[in-house]
């Protein structure tokens, strides 16, 4: 689909001709949950003349799949893909079109990833698009609705997407982030959650990304990562990934003198996820004790006053 247009490098829309750049081309595989795969490929479906398609969200845990579920389904659907990877300072023209000042002092205008997938007909992933501020997603609102355009002041033009253009959005489940304004929500639906994998599917996804580990260190992690979803614990097959790749490198170091594969596992288990990590029933009971004081029941004063108000019943003041 559209393999005509991945090859132009520029393209001239009102006069202005803007530089594009080039897709990625990663061959991720996807492994178990079949479900949300098939979820995402119904959101970008169109199934009349007059349907258009769904930008969803995908949220969930770090590591767990988020980002190489879209990579996927944009590879099956046989489209260019573009990821922009969002920020706390992305600005509006790093997100549509950004002019860059040639040596002949002239200047030239760069379209965006998001640009590119819009203009090639391609498949663009807003990648942790949590970190980015309101004014950046405010530019995206006419995008991300039935009038598929958007504004770029720096250029002075109106781009259009092509009928083909779809777009996700990937969010975590952490707090490091902005919040994103709810007439941005709305338009970023619906909202597909990623859950931890289970045991077969958790251990496919360690085998295929490290085919040469042994089984017995394979399962050993798998049991270790299975154990701690079960405590709603955030490791994440991405964790499980570095704690094999880190063990079996310093297994390799020492053939003279081999290591205990048991030593060696939970060295990589600490030195990856911490000392904490070693015993996760204590680290559960940790985490729902700081949940429940971050949760402390709050009196009626609460409702009237903000904690440092004097009038506040419970003031010392
Ligand atoms: N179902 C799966 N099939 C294949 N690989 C997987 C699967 N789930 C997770 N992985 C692997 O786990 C790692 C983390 O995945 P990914 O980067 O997509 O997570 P993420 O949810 O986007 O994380 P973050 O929120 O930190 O961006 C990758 O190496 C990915 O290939
Ligand atoms: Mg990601």
């Amino acid at each position: 689909m559209n393999k005509e247009n991945i090859s132009k490098e520029t393209k001239v829309i009102d006069g202005v001709t803007l530089n594009l750049s080039k897709p990625d081309t990663t061959q991720p595989t996807w492994i178990g949950q079949d479900e949300i795969l098939k979820q995402i490929h119904a959101c970008w479906m169109v199934v009349s003349e007059k349907d258009y398609p769904l930008s969803p969200r995908i949220t969930g845990m770090p590591g767990t799949g988020k980002t190489t579920l879209a990579m996927v389904a944009a590879q099956q659907r046989k489209q260019p893909l573009y990821i922009f990877q969002c920020t706390s300072d992305t600005r509006p023209e790093d997100l549509l079109v950004t002019p860059v000042l040639s040596e002949k002092g002239s200047i030239s205008y760069h379209a965006s990833p998001l640009v590119c997938a819009m203009i090639t007909g391609g498949i663009c992933i807003l990648d942790e698009g949590n970190r980015m501020n309101e004014k950046s997603w405010a530019s995206l609102a006419p995008l991300l609705d039935h009038r598929r355009y958007v504004e770029s002041i720096i250029a002075g033009i109106q781009i259009h997407a092509h009928k083909d253009f779809r777009a996700c959005v990937t969010m975590n489940n952490d707090e490091s982030t902005f919040e994103i304004p709810d007439y941005i929500l709305s338009r970023l639906q619906p909202t597909l959650n990623m859950c931890m994998p289970g045991y077969e599917d958790e251990l496919e996804i360690l085998r295929y990304h490290l085919p040469f580990s042994e089984e017995d260190l394979l399962k050993m992690t798998v049991d270790f990562l299975q154990k701690s979803h079960q405590l709603d614990l955030e490791f994440s097959p991405r964790d499980g990934i570095h704690i094999l790749q880190y063990a079996l490198k310093r297994l390799s170091q020492e053939k003279d003198h081999p290591l205990s594969k048991d030593e060696v596992w939970k060295e990589s288990v600490s030195k990856v996820l911490g000392e904490d990590a070693m015993d996760l029933d204590s680290l559960a009971a940790k985490n729902r004790r700081s949940l429940q004081d971050k949760h402390l029941p709050m009196g009626l004063g609460d409702f009237f006053f903000n904690d440092d108000n004097p009038l506040h019943p419970d003031s010392d003041t």
